[in-house]
């Protein structure tokens, strides 16, 4: 059965990461990189094994949030659908059934904002992990002055620490973050967060959950 160790091995998804964060670098972006990947992998396994999902399920959204991203070797424009279809060519020559290859593509053509909708657990899960990784160590972009930085930049350079997890005996998936107020208001972060945060709330709610945002401690949603 193929595991996420052997596909972090494959030379062809080492090559393809490694296209895709000089190509996020380059244009100045947040980083997309293997840690961005094994973070995400990390929490959509975490959001499926706590609501009770099987082990194969477990295996397929942690191989689909490791791969998610993969299309920014080609274009960062329409790099969810391009990484589908990349992340089906590896894994079925990995070995992998065309049917859960298609799981898997299907997850990572949806997890994007702009055109991305929960359709299985899989994707859902996905999508939570995804928008949830915030963090100052994002930034790649060399920052003098905060307040002239991009408000993207500024809105993770703010972020302390974020994480995501299922509380309330597995009824509310939070997202938790820890924003710096004296670099990014919270007016800020929902400017740039409404659209993804809405997208969660929506994934949430296709695994039977109520989606919830903590900043600072306080509950916002
Ligand atoms: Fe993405
Ligand atoms: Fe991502």
């Amino acid at each position: 059965m193929l595991d996420l160790a052997t596909i972090r091995r494959d030379s062809e998804v080492e090559a393809i990461m490694e296209m895709s964060e000089r190509q996020i670098e380059a244009l100045g972006f947040t980083e997309h990189s293997r840690r961005h990947a094994g973070i995400v992998s990390k929490w959509s396994g975490e959001i499926l094994r706590s609501l009770g999902k099987d082990d194969n399920r477990i295996r397929l959204v942690e191989i689909a949030g490791y791969l998610h991203d993969i299309g920014n070797c080609i274009n960062r424009k329409d790099h969810a659908q391009s990484g589908a279809i990349l992340s089906y060519k590896i894994l079925t020559r990995l070995g992998m059934s065309p049917l859960e290859a298609a799981e898997i593509m299907m997850a990572i053509g949806n997890h994007d904002e702009q055109y991305g909708q929960p359709v299985s657990d899989i994707s859902s899960a996905l999508i939570i992990a995804d928008k949830a990784d915030v963090h100052k160590s994002r930034v790649k972009n060399t920052v003098s002055d905060v307040f002239q930085a991009n408000i993207h930049d500024r809105v993770n350079l703010a972020a302390e620490k974020s994480f995501v997890r299922v509380e309330e005996g597995g009824s509310v998936i939070a997202l938790h973050i820890d924003i710096d107020t004296a670099i990014c208001s919270v007016m800020d972060y929902f400017e740039i967060y409404f659209g993804r945060m809405q997208l969660s709330r929506k994934a949430a709610e296709f695994l039977g959950c109520r989606f919830s945002l903590v900043i600072n401690g306080t509950v916002l949603l």
